[in-house]
């Protein structure tokens, strides 16, 4: 190359300099679930969930002894909640859908109208104010009618998923777009072991996590199958499924590390990517638990096989690739731990831990690791295919005092939010959304409301459960207009 065509070169680069803003089809959202937020618990013929159970019966599980009776009462302040969404400038609105309030005994037997009518006046509401919605079908609130035969462990749960799906779709499926059949299964089976408040002290952990695991694959691909075959032609939307996708750092070059990091991450989310994304479970997955298993002394592996048809079925169930992220770890290789007592996490092996020196907010579970994110992006890229990603979540928490400067939410996004945009613009990752966690602070699960993860403060002492913007409202406002981070 002559040297003046190198430096005409070099002119050109730096005259057409990539714009650091997101792609004009790039859509932002915020997020929410049902038992998050709605309260109205048994309102207008709801029916009981896991989560009703638990935090009736055993909020000793959680943090303030709580419960999501009323939460944020959006099942009354469903309106005021869509112009708080439409204020925020955003594309799209994640929310979930109670499985009771529309199937009150859990089966497709009967429809409960009332509940038909919440969600069609939010969706309608939603659409007016030009947001799509987002559904998640199961974020977590299981009909109560399952758990004594052992929830998400239990295959049973597969066709009455599957049946409550359907009606979803026929319900709302003509204006809701963009389907997620279930949020983060991890934590559904690993750490609430499938069937939540009716966890004992004898629960077969090392075997429990990985029924679950098969049912909620088998129930997802029972879904997509019924979407894309009775409905996918007439209301043309997509459908995937939400992970919670940790990333796993390898503690240093060492390739015992590299290894231990790899393994961590097909334990965490490979064995419900890996089924859908490519075939079958992790190979690394299947040999840990059949010659844990067999050490062990149990006859047959922990881990059930899926059968050929099984996994041909679960093969290619995603329009795209939602995951929820926020947190990082490094892994380092260790000693495989003993054969005592069999559990999930000493299948997954290697040692995990935070760097210190991380910033962190008030969750002690969530550091600023931005490269984090970056790197989990590129790995989804190089391992499955490019596929289309939308990151359903992403946030941090301030503790429970009320305060509305919430600075450090702000630097959290705008981190996360550049990790996002290397991804696209340099490793080309097919990102095409981003939604935070969350519209409003909320019931925080077996944190109550200890933590708040709202861009919307809400005052849960306060009967009319006010909401106020905090500051990161303002920056919010200012991503979605400019499309740029502010
Ligand atoms: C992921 C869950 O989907 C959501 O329900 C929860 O509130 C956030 N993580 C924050 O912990």
């Amino acid at each position: 190359m002559s040297e003046k065509f190198f430096l005409i070169l070099v002119f050109l680069s730096f005259s057409t300099a990539i714009e650091w803003k997101f792609p004009a089809d790039f859509k932002f959202g915020v997020a929410t679930a049902a038992y998050q937020i709605e309260g109205g618990w048994n309102a207008d013929g709801k029916g009981t969930s896991i989560w009703d159970t638990l935090g009736h019966n055993r909020s000793i599980l959680v943090k303030d002894r709580s419960n999501g009776d009323i939460a944020c009462d959006s099942y009354h302040k469903w309106e005021e909640d869509v112009q708080m969404v439409k204020n925020l400038g955003v594309d799209t609105y994640r929310f979930s859908v109670a499985w009771t309030r529309i199937l009150p005994e859990g089966y497709a037997t009967r429809v409960n109208q009332p509940g038909v009518d919440y969600y069609n006046k939010l969706i309608n509401k939603l659409i007016e104010n030009g947001i799509e919605p987002v559904v998640t079908l199961y974020h977590w609130d299981l009909p109560q009618v399952f758990s004594p035969l052992g929830g998400w462990t239990n295959p049973v749960v597969v066709p009455h998923f599957a049946n409550y799906a359907r009606k979803a779709f026929e319900l709302f499926g003509d204006r809701v777009k963009t389907w997620i059949t279930i949020n983060e299964p991890r934590l559904i089976c690993n750490e609430y072991k499938g069937l939540v408040g009716d966890i004992t002290e004898d629960f077969p952990l090392g075997v429990s996590e990985y029924l679950c695991a098969k049912n909620v694959l088998k129930a997802h691909a029972e879904a997509y199958h019924i979407y894309d075959k009775e409905f996918r032609k007439t209301q043309k939307g997509k459908i995937s499924i939400t992970l919670d996708m940790t990333w796993s750092e390898p503690a240093t070059n060492n390739p015992e590390d590299v290894k231990a990091a790899e393994q961590n991450r097909q334990f965490d989310f490979g064995i419900y990517t890996n089924p859908i994304f490519n075939y079958d479970y992790p190979k690394i997955v299947i040999d840990r638990v059949a010659n844990r298993s067999q050490m062990e002394n149990f006859p047959q592996s922990r881990l059930p096989q899926l059968t050929t048809a099984e996994k041909l079925k679960i093969r290619g169930t995603y329009d795209f690739l939602g995951i929820n992220h926020y947190i990082t770890l490094y892994s380092k290789a260790a000693n495989e731990p003993p054969f005592s007592k069999p559990s999930f996490k000493a299948d997954a092996g290697g040692e995990r831990f935070r760097d210190e020196n991380w910033k962190g907010g008030a969750a002690n579970w969530i550091k600023l690791v931005p490269w984090g994110l970056r790197n989990l992006l590129k790995w989804i890229k190089v391992n499955y295919r490019n596929p289309e990603i939308i990151i359903t979540e992403n946030g941090t928490a301030d503790d429970g005092s009320d305060f509305l400067e919430d600075d450090e939410r702000i630097e959290y996004y705008r981190e996360y939010l550049n990790a996002t945009l290397q991804a696209i613009i340099q490793d080309g990752v097919n990102v095409k959304g981003y939604m935070a966690w969350s519209l409003m602070d909320n019931y925080e699960w077996t944190n109550g409301y200890t933590l708040r993860f709202g861009l919307y403060h809400v005052n849960f002492t306060d009967s009319n459960r006010t909401r106020t913007p905090k500051k990161s409202v303002k920056f919010f406002k200012s991503l979605t207009s400019t499309k740029t981070i502010p």
